[in-house]
């Protein structure tokens, strides 16, 4: 299992991977970033992933390096890697500068690729579920600092986590300030309820993950209706099931938030219908895309 840092480009084992101190990345968060898996060897439908970074970018007006660099640069480094399957995060700062907020003193952007060997979460979650609180932390708002946006600034998620930690559960659940369920501290999430899908619509302030569209496109598959709409945390505690999902995760069962016990207190039928279709999904995805990915520019 190999580990390789890719930093603007140069290929480096992790020991000798150096970031000055004053790249803005480490000083404000300035930056913005995605995680990216492989399925069969290929990163897992990463124009959408680029696409969103690409977005982000935007936000914070910071120029990316183009497209097919950045692409070029993943799969040099997935390469040498040489990994069964990938855990891939591209990281681009605004890069260094003096000491100042001021984003335009920066220099130019700087891009670190990590890549390892993918590992995946417990199998014990997958098969007995995890408890979820909801810490007194809110997320971020839209008009503060858009949770859209998946820039390097993540101190929020990071509190939210450490106090659901710190309570004894496993992960966190974020609500806004007006107490709407927004996402868990690095997945979205997702409520089934009779043959209903619920999920809160991106408005409220949230990442557009790509697994949440995922897992919206495949519902009729698994015959669940989908509908995005503000849920507050009493929706959540008399589903029948309830799931988090995220690249890494996939879908992920909860049976338990905060005090209240989630369906039957197990991963329910419709998360296995769920986890399997989605599994197949990236599967065949990956076989139909692996050709194209591989094929030198
Ligand atoms: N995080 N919401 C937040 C705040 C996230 O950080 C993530 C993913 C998601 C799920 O998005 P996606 O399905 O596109 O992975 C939702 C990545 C995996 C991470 O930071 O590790």
């Amino acid at each position: 299992m190999t580990s390789l840092v890719c930093i603007d480009g140069e290929l480096m084992e992790p020991a000798a991977a150096r970031v000055p101190v004053f790249d803005r990345g480490f000083l404000y968060g300035d930056s913005v970033y995605e995680v990216v898996r492989t399925y069969l060897g290929v990163p897992f439908h990463l124009d959408r992933h680029l696409e969103r970074l690409e977005r982000s970018a935007a936000a914070l007006e910071l120029a990316l390096p183009p497209r097919a660099t950045l692409v070029a640069w993943l799969k040099s480094a997935l390469r040498a890697a040489g990994n069964p399957e990938s855990y891939a995060r591209l990281i681009v700062t605004r890069g260094s500068g003096p000491i100042t907020l001021d984003p335009t003193t920066a220099d130019r952007p700087r891009t670190v690729l990590l890549v390892k060997a993918l590992e995946p979460y417990p199998a014990w979650m997958y098969a007995q579920g995890i408890k979820v609180s909801v810490p007194a932390i809110r997320r971020n708002p839209r008009a503060a600092l858009d949770p859209s946006v998946k820039s390097g600034n993540y101190l929020n998620n990071v509190l939210a986590l450490g106090q659901a930690r710190r309570a004894g559960f496993d992960d966190a659940l974020l609500l806004d300030i007006r107490g709407r369920v927004t996402e868990g501290s690095s997945s979205n999430v997702f409520a089934v309820r009779g043959g209903s899908l619920l999920t809160p619509p991106l408005e409220t302030g949230l990442l557009h993950g790509v697994t949440r569209a995922l897992v919206l496109e495949l519902a009729g598959q698994v015959g669940l209706q989908a509908h995005e709409r503000e849920l507050e945390v009493a929706d959540l505690a008399r589903a029948d099931e309830l799931w988090l999902t995220s690249t890494l995760r996939e879908v992920l069962p909860v049976v338990r938030l905060d005090e209240a016990t989630i369906g039957a207190g197990a991963p329910g039928p419709r998360y296995r219908a769920m986890a399997e279709r989605l599994h197949a999904h990236a599967l065949d995805w990956a076989r139909a895309a692996a050709a194209d990915f591989w094929r030198e520019p």
